[in-house]
């Protein structure tokens, strides 16, 4: 990256005056308007249920209301950035670029990531700095680098508009403001369920869902290799800090960004791995292209750093070891979730 690190993308103490917001107006009374309809998320096997605010609970109108949001480029400063411009739906809502491109095309630092199953996620950012989805959702929209509108101007706008009035009122009783955009943009996020890829099929008993490639991948993933020790679970990972030896020198320090702490440095939020293949480029920084440069890193056992996980060892793989590893993760791209007509 040519680029320096001049702030965190979504600083501390713009994420305390957001709690803070938020506490204020979460005590005003939500009473329960007349005409909303509860929205029962459908659970996949072997999906426990996610996490669910009491103050935010789903209904249809609520992610009505978040979807229009989430699309539209009103919540930018000269209203030509959305949530959807950096998270697409084509790609998982993640985009193919190293790392992110905001209002004015300017650079953030980090690559975006795939908002498949967020609503799993006990917190947010690649060093976890954001705990929920109602208080992640208005940091991209007050940074300088993505919308650059304070929410009081997002909500001033949104007050003008008719649709969104009536909408605000039906979903939140109120009109529009930070409490009504941070919650509906959460709850529209937390329907996007992916849990359809040939991977899916085949553990719910299809045999012939993956490739005897993938299924040799699979193994070598989940039982030869370590990698199942961090990338576990229905979502492929365990949610954990970990310095996977990208560096020796960590331009981004990761965890320590926020904790300050030496032992935290180069360590990051376990990537998910659901609908990899159509996330690239990778890692935090978007510095490996594709599978096959991740797996050449995971071979070789990585630089050397003093965080870097016992985990992470050279591998020597055969070359059909590489091929079928990266025709396992590419059993984790879900069409379904990627063509959903209620995502888009
Ligand atoms: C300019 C591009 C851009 C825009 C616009 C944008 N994001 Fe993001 N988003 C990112 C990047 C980059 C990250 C990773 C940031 C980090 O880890 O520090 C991210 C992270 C997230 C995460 C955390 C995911 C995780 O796994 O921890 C969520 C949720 C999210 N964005 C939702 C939104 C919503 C909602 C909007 C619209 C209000 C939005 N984003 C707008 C680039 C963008
Ligand atoms: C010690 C825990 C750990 C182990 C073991 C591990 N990974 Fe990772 N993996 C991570 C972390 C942490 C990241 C994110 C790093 C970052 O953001 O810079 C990651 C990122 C990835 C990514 C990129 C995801 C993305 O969207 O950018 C892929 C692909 C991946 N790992 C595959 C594997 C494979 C295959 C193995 C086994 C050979 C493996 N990992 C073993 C911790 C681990």
């Amino acid at each position: 990256m040519n680029h320096e690190l001049p702030t965190m993308n979504y600083q501390l103490p713009t994420i305390i005056s957001i709690l803070a917001l938020l506490t204020i107006t979460a005590c005003r009374p939500d009473e329960s308007p007349q005409v909303q309809t509860p929205h029962n998320l459908q659970l996949p096997v072997g999906f426990p249920p996610p996490l669910m605010p009491d103050d935010n609970l789903l209904t249809n109108e609520r992610i009505e209301l978040g979807k229009k949001l989430f699309f539209d480029p009103v919540l930018s400063r000269d209203s030509t950035i959305s949530c959807a411009t950096c998270h697409l739906p084509s790609k998982a809502f993640a985009d193919n670029l190293p790392v992110s491109v905001g209002i004015h095309g300017r650079e953030g630092f980090r690559n975006v990531p795939s908002l498949a199953n967020v609503a799993w996620h006990p917190y947010f950012f690649r060093e976890g700095g954001s705990p929920s989805l109602e208080t992640q959702a208005l940091g991209p929209i007050a940074d300088e680098v993505e919308m650059d509108l304070t929410i009081a101007e997002a909500a001033a706008r949104l007050r003008t508009d008719d649709e969104y009035v009536e909408m605000s009122k039906i979903a939140y009783d109120r009109e529009p403001n930070a409490y009504v955009i941070s919650r509906a943009l959460a709850a529209f996020q937390r329907i996007l369920v992916s849990s359809d890829a040939p991977y899916d099929e085949y553990i719910r008993g299809n045999q012939s869902a993956l490739t005897p490639e993938q299924i040799n991948g699979s193994n070598l993933f989940f039982n030869e290799l370590q990698c199942a020790t961090c990338h576990t679970g229905f979502n492929f990972t365990n949610y954990n800090f970990e310095n996977n030896g990208l560096y020796e020198n960590y331009e981004d320090e990761g965890r320590a960004r926020l904790t300050t702490q030496t032992n935290d440095i180069g360590k990051f939020k376990v990537a998910s791995l659901r609908n990899v293949a159509l996330t690239p480029p990778y890692m935090h920084d978007g510095s490996l292209p594709t599978l096959e440069s991740v797996i050449e890193h995971y071979n070789s056992g990585g630089s050397s750093h003093a965080n870097k996980s016992l985990l992470i060892q050279a591998l020597n793989l055969t070359a059909q070891q590489k091929s079928d590893l990266i025709s396992f993760l590419e059993s984790l791209s879900d069409e379904t979730f990627i063509n959903n007509p209620e995502y888009q």
